[in-house]
């Protein structure tokens, strides 16, 4: 594959055309999303007891999110229906990768978000491609709900997951993963939000298995933040609270695919504490070298937490969907790791005095 990207043979588009819906009038539009690295781990494997813990670095994608890999097919296709402007709800990723293609394609994009809840590093994306912004003294779910509207009443394309073009192209992510593993992976660990891409992995390796590129499924193993766990609660959270704020979701659109996922492969979705998420997003920036942000640290968390709580793990190979970069949060990176900063006269004995040498 070309490394230069701009051209019809580069992104998910090309790669997977032959699975998604592309047609001869489908716009090849990318920035070079998918193919992202299956980095295996170096310590947590060891803390997890497995076969083989891998990371699916979802953070490299242009974006710095998974959210890019759907994004593409959702505006090629409202390119090639003739829509002049998208529309989405968003905690953040999904506007900065809407407003990243839109500006590219020269769309008119507008995202509705959670005043005060949207990391600043997804803000100065959307804001930098030139989005038109509206803030909602409200939460995700007020924010999808009033997106619907308005893409009813106007001629504006919804590109939130509920799009069905956006499952497909995030379901690509299971195609690389087999690709790369020459199986599916015995298990999948993923952060579950708005439950678009727990549905779209899922998809992918079912339809893996179905061409046989794959002799088996992963069992579905999905983690919700423990103040926002309406699929874990089995009834939607009026109020949800978590620091995870990109899965800080009430009343998920794609609940029914979540739970479809979890039963069908034979999975889980359970919860995991905000203390929890702190330690796994720690241990991966300092054990791994991953840095990521809060919610993508939310699997991690989760199938540590599974480990030690006697789970066996032995033989198995494990695959966490790492969702979006560290870069995005950097408020919360200062918080958790920064400490106290003070200047020193530029002077060898006083840095070797700070250095402890
Ligand atoms: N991880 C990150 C970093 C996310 O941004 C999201 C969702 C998820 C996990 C959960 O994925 O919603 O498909 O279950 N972010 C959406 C947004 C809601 O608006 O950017 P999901």
């Amino acid at each position: 594959m070309s490394a230069i990207v701009g051209q019809r043979d580069a992104g998910v588009l090309f790669r997977f055309k032959d699975r998604l819906p592309v047609t001869d009038a489908t716009p090849m539009i990318t920035l070079g999303e998918g193919s992202t690295p299956l980095v295996r781990s170096v310590r947590l494997e060891e803390a997890v007891g497995c076969e083989a813990l891998y990371f699916k670095l979802e953070s490299c994608n242009p974006s710095g999110s998974f959210k890019d890999r759907g994004m593409v097919v959702a505006v090629a296709k409202a390119l090639e229906r003739g829509d002049t402007a998208v529309l989405c709800a968003s905690t953040g990723n999904t506007s900065a990768s809407a407003a990243a293609y839109a500006a590219r394609c020269h769309l008119r994009v507008y995202v509705i978000v959670p005043h005060g809840n949207i990391a600043e590093g997804k803000l100065a994306q959307a804001v930098a491609h030139g989005a038109r912004i509206i803030a909602i003294d409200g939460g995700f779910d007020d924010a999808l709900r009033l997106a619907r509207e308005i893409t009813q009443r106007h001629p504006i394309a919804l590109v939130n997951s509920v799009n069905p073009h956006r499952i497909e192209g995030q379901k690509t992510a299971s195609f690389e993963i087999v690709d790369d593993l020459g199986d599916a992976p015995d298990i999948l660990c993923l952060p579950v939000g708005n439950a678009g891409n727990i549905t779209a992995y899922w998809k992918g390796f079912v339809e893996s298995y179905q061409r046989e590129e794959a002799t088996k499924k992963p069992l579905m193993w999905g983690f919700q933040a423990a103040g926002a766990a309406p699929i874990v609660a089995g009834e939607p959270v009026a109020e949800p609270r978590t620091l995870a704020t990109a899965i800080r979701i009430g009343n998920p659109a794609s609940w029914e695919g979540a739970t479809n996922a979890r039963d069908e492969s034979g999975g889980d979705i359970r919860a995991v504490t905000d203390d929890e998420i702190v330690d796994a997003y720690r241990r991966l920036a300092q054990e791994e070298g991953i840095f990521c942000e809060p919610a993508s640290a939310a699997c991690v968390a989760g199938l540590l937490g599974r480990a030690k709580d006697g789970e066996d793990l032995a033989g198995k190979t494990i695959v966490c969907v790492i969702t979006g970069n560290g870069l995005k949060d950097p408020e919360r990176a200062m918080a958790e790791f920064a400490p106290e900063l003070h200047a020193i006269a530029p002077e060898v004995s006083r840095v070797e005095a700070e250095m402890g040498l």
